[in-house]
């Protein structure tokens, strides 16, 4: 669609002059004799860009400006001036405009400024879309999505908040689960009481158990005093437990309980404490395969899993990446006061051809080194971390973090066997490893029959 320009000026052969060489520069001109006629047809709603002189009889250019500005901020206003009046001009551009011509206009000139104008105004617009976008999701705060399946997380998370169900968020590394846990607590009318946070990988079997239930002063050498756990500060408030399928069978028991009874003893403690504790739990492992495996209780995750909320990978919500691009680059602008406009094309198309494997957080950190390397206003595909940019045409493997030895041999196997379409002589051979020992594998895990 071709650009409507406003041309304004109170001499008649410089405003048809001036509309008519715009026209053959390919853009749609429409004119006013003045200020008020001016104001009138701008407020139709439909112009781009105004040119308008600055001295005319009613309204003058620079009150035009200003009435502009106020109306629809970012539509380009470009300033005529006579000789003498360049400093009125000076104090136009300090309102707002886009820019000022002496008269007599070159007209090649004037074409520049209004395409390069025209084109500002585009990302004016697209900024403001994602801003507004932003603005919609204020409810989640953090969390950023618009694809199809992020609305579902939202709705789920709208839904389950306000209830006492537990919820099990899934989903891979990097997804945002925290994020997911942070937006339940808010939106539930447990929040102004406490979050608690455990992250049950990073602490020992009994560490966590006293960090969960507490301890009675003496309960094991060193336990000098008394100390409540993370089930008590809790109280009223909601419980976070990370990484919930890293946890030992002899804790999941005692969770199991809490959740059943709503009450626990300290380690080392007779006294039994109830607690209202909604609880929310967060796993990246497949925790119907660790019950398959017998290492997780099904009844504990049957109680845990009242409601599921998956996380998808980013990779299969790629719609997502320009919202998180944004937020991600104004952030980081922020930090390191860099003002940096946007993305070059092809920078760009790497951010969508990449796969993502460390989901959103790697999407962050890419955002954040490019910020820093950036040395014009739009990244550019040089500074983007090496291995985004790499071709990867090699056909690969991937193994999720946190996966045993066990595991990952497993899933090297069975890849390389799909990849040389069931030929085990082939595979075996590719994997450096005995014909025999394949197939001695391939039976204890039940993938062929004696
Ligand atoms: N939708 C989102 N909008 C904005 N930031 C996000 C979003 N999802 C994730 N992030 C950011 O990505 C990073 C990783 O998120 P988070 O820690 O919640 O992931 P996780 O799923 O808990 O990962 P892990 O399984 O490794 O613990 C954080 O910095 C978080 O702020
Ligand atoms: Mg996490």
């Amino acid at each position: 669609m071709k650009s409507k320009l406003l041309v304004v000026d109170d001499e008649k052969n410089i405003r048809e002059g001036l509309a008519d060489s715009l026209k053959m520069d390919g853009f749609e001109v429409v004119t006013a004799a003045g200020g008020d006629e001016a104001w009138n047809r701008f407020q139709k709603g439909d112009i781009d860009l105004v040119i308008t002189d600055l001295r005319m009889p009613d309204i003058s250019g620079e009150e035009l400006l200003k009435l502009i500005e106020a109306e629809t901020p970012g539509v380009p206003v470009i300033i005529l001036t006579g000789h003498g009046t360049v400093e009125t001009a000076v104090e136009a551009m300090r309102a707002g405009a886009w820019d000022f011509l002496t008269k007599p206009v070159n007209l090649d000139h004037l074409a520049q400024i209004v395409r390069r104008a025209l084109s500002n105004r585009e990302l004016f617009l697209k900024h403001r879309r994602l801003e507004e976008e932003l603005e919609q999701q204020k409810q989640f705060r953090t969390m950023i999505g618009s694809s199809a399946p992020m609305r579902r997380v939202f709705d789920t998370i709208s839904r389950a908040a306000p209830t006492k169900a537990s919820i099990l968020i899934t989903g891979e590394s990097g997804v945002g689960k925290e994020l997911v846990a942070d937006a339940i607590h808010e939106l539930s009318p447990r929040k102004g009481k406490p979050f608690i946070k455990v992250h049950c990988a990073a602490l020992s079997e009994n560490l966590l158990e006293s960090e969960l239930f507490g301890h009675e002063k003496g309960a094991f050498t060193g336990a000098v005093a008394r100390k409540r756990g993370r089930f008590e500060l809790a109280n009223e408030g909601t419980l976070f437990l990370d990484e919930i399928g890293e946890i030992e069978q002899n804790i999941q028991i005692k969770l199991l309980r809490v959740l059943q009874e709503k009450a626990f003893e300290r380690v080392g403690g007779e006294e039994t404490i109830e607690t209202d504790v909604r609880l929310v739990a967060a796993t990246n492992k497949d925790l119907k395969e660790e019950i398959a495996k017998g290492v997780f209780r099904e009844d504990l995750y049957f109680r845990l899993n009242v409601v599921n909320i998956h996380v998808p990978p980013l990779r299969e919500r790629k719609e997502d990446l320009p919202l998180l691009f944004a937020a991600f680059l104004k952030e980081f602008c922020k930090d390191n006061e860099k003002s940096i406009e946007g993305i070059e094309p092809k920078a760009r198309s790497r951010l969508f051809s990449y796969d993502w494997p460390g989901n959103v957080r790697e999407l962050r950190n890419c955002i954040e080194s490019a910020v820093v390397m950036a040395r014009g206003n739009y990244i550019t595909e040089d500074d983007l971390p090496p291995n985004i940019t790499l071709k990867n045409e090699e056909p690969s493997i991937r193994i999720p973090l946190g996966v045993t030895m066990d595991e990952s041999e497993r899933i090297i196997i069975r890849s390389t066997l799909k990849a040389y379409k069931d030929n085990k002589s082939k595979a075996a051979e590719v994997l450096g490893i005995g014909r025999k020992t394949l197939h001695r594998k391939l039976i204890e895990w039940g993938d062929v029959d004696f």
